[in-house]
């Protein structure tokens, strides 16, 4: 049985502890905003939050995550009001299909918790999501946005 806390919500899984994270979050909690994208950890389009960190879930099992607290885009938010990463997504009008952006958000949102205010080379070296529709550079000045939103600019 592993217990775990996902958008603030105790749950229990009794099933097969190494299916995918990704799958439990899609299939049994029904939250359809993490995506499948590769599979072998190398789009970032499965990237939720463990315990504040950003990784990726279709590589880690759901036995990994027995006791720990998952945050997906859905829980991103505080009720009403946007974290300032989707704050700024909107104001810079970052996605285009849309498919990679939860996975970008939330490798965005964890970064800005280690790196408040980061350079256009942490932001290359630290933001290794994918993204095909090559939103590349609103994605970083939405990253600077998002910065000074949080500091309060
Ligand atoms: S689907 Fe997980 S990294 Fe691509
Ligand atoms: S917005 Fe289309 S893949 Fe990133």
């Amino acid at each position: 049985m592993v217990q775990l806390t996902v958008n603030g919500e105790s749950r229990e899984f009794s099933g097969d502890e190494e299916m995918p994270l990704l799958w439990y979050l899609r299939e049994d909690a029904g939250l359809k905003g993490v995506k499948f994208g590769c599979g072998i950890a190398q789009c970032g389009a499965c990237t939720v939050h463990i315990d504040g960190q950003a990784i990726r879930s279709c590589v880690t099992p759901v036995a990994a995550v027995d006791g720990a607290s998952i945050t997906t885009i859905e829980g991103l938010s505080d009720g009403e009001t946007l974290h300032p990463v989707q704050q700024a997504w909107i104001e810079e009008d970052v996605a285009q299909c849309g498919y990679c952006q939860a996975g970008q958000i939330m490798a965005v949102a964890a970064m800005l918790e280690e790196t408040p205010n980061p350079s256009d080379d942490d932001i290359d070296r630290n933001l290794t999501n994918i993204c095909r529709c090559g939103t590349y550079y609103r994605l970083r000045k939405a990253v600077h946005r998002a910065a000074s939103l949080k500091r309060g600019g």
